[in-house]
């Protein structure tokens, strides 16, 4: 598959954050924007279908939207954005589709890590290793090993993960740890189990997007999201961009988070 990305050498330095002077022109401040954005990227099928283009082609747009989406994400000061790119679930897909979508994330890999690195972001992902092939276990590492002084955005891939087997991974873990006599059943607190989910040390997301229209989660972060704003738009991925990232966090910045609270 021909190269997404232009060559290293003739990339420009990384685009500077946004000053509050620009944000307030975006109708966003710094106090109101969400730390955490997870996306649920939906659609990249039924947009190559409206245009009578194979499903792959869906894919292939959605690939230059997250460039896009994570470039305005880092200068728009976001502490970590995660990116639901294929679900545990998503193996049920025909056989050709799977190999398209693999050559794609291993080719997005290899293209995007001096992107990755230029913008100084921390690349991790989350989910199963189990069922992914070789190159893309290896290129993923690669990015997660030399992005891992940076002090920039955390990216976080979500591949191969479903939010059930990680929680059935954590409860194996709490309980081996028990078994072994490294913690009483009294010490299992939502702290104990956080720290052993795939997501253990980072924040929870504020704020999930969906694109496409569909009104559920898709076994994406259940326990992470439990406070989580949530914001969908009809959109289809491909078609995702600077602007409605910018009207999703205007939305964000209106809402009155009670945390099972009262309001403030
Ligand atoms: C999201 O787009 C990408 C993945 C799940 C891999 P879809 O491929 O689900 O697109 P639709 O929902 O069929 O349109
Ligand atoms: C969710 O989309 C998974 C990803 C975006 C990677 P799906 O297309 O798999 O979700 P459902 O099947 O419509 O719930
Ligand atoms: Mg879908």
């Amino acid at each position: 598959m021909a190269s997404l990305a232009p060559p290293a050498d003739t990339l420009p330095t990384a685009p500077a954050p946004y000053s509050p002077a620009e944000l307030e022109q975006f109708g966003l401040c710094a106090e109101r924007m969400p730390q955490h954005i997870a996306i649920i990227m939906d659609g990249n099928g039924r947009w190559a279908q409206a245009q009578g283009l194979p499903r792959i082609e869906g894919h292939q747009r959605g690939v230059l939207v997250v460039r896009d989406i994570v470039e305005e994400c880092s200068r728009l000061g976001v502490k970590q954005l995660t990116l639901y790119c294929f679900s545990s679930e998503n193996w049920k897909r025909p056989e050709l589709e799977l190999k398209l979508l693999m050559e794609l994330l291993e080719r997005y890999l290899i293209d995007e890590r001096p992107e990755i690195l230029r913008q100084n972001l921390q690349f991790s992902v989350i989910g199963r290793r189990e069922g992914l092939g070789e190159g893309v276990l290896r290129e993923m590492q690669r990015t997660t090993d030399l992005s891992r002084g940076n002090t920039g955005m955390r990216l976080c891939l979500a591949v191969n993960y479903g939010s059930r087997c990680e929680l059935v991974d954590a409860a194996r873990a709490l309980a081996e740890d028990v078994k072994q006599g490294r913690l009483n059943p009294e010490e299992i607190t939502e702290e104990a189990l956080a720290d052993r989910l795939y997501t253990a040390g980072m924040p929870d997301p504020d704020l999930v997007i969906r694109t496409a229209g569909e009104l559920r989660v898709s076994n994406f972060l259940l326990w992470q999201i439990s406070y989580a704003e949530l914001w969908v738009t009809s959109l289809c991925w491909p078609d995702f961009d600077r602007e409605v990232l910018l009207s999703a966090l205007r939305d964000f910045g209106s809402r009155n988070r009670r945390f099972g609270g009262l309001s403030s």
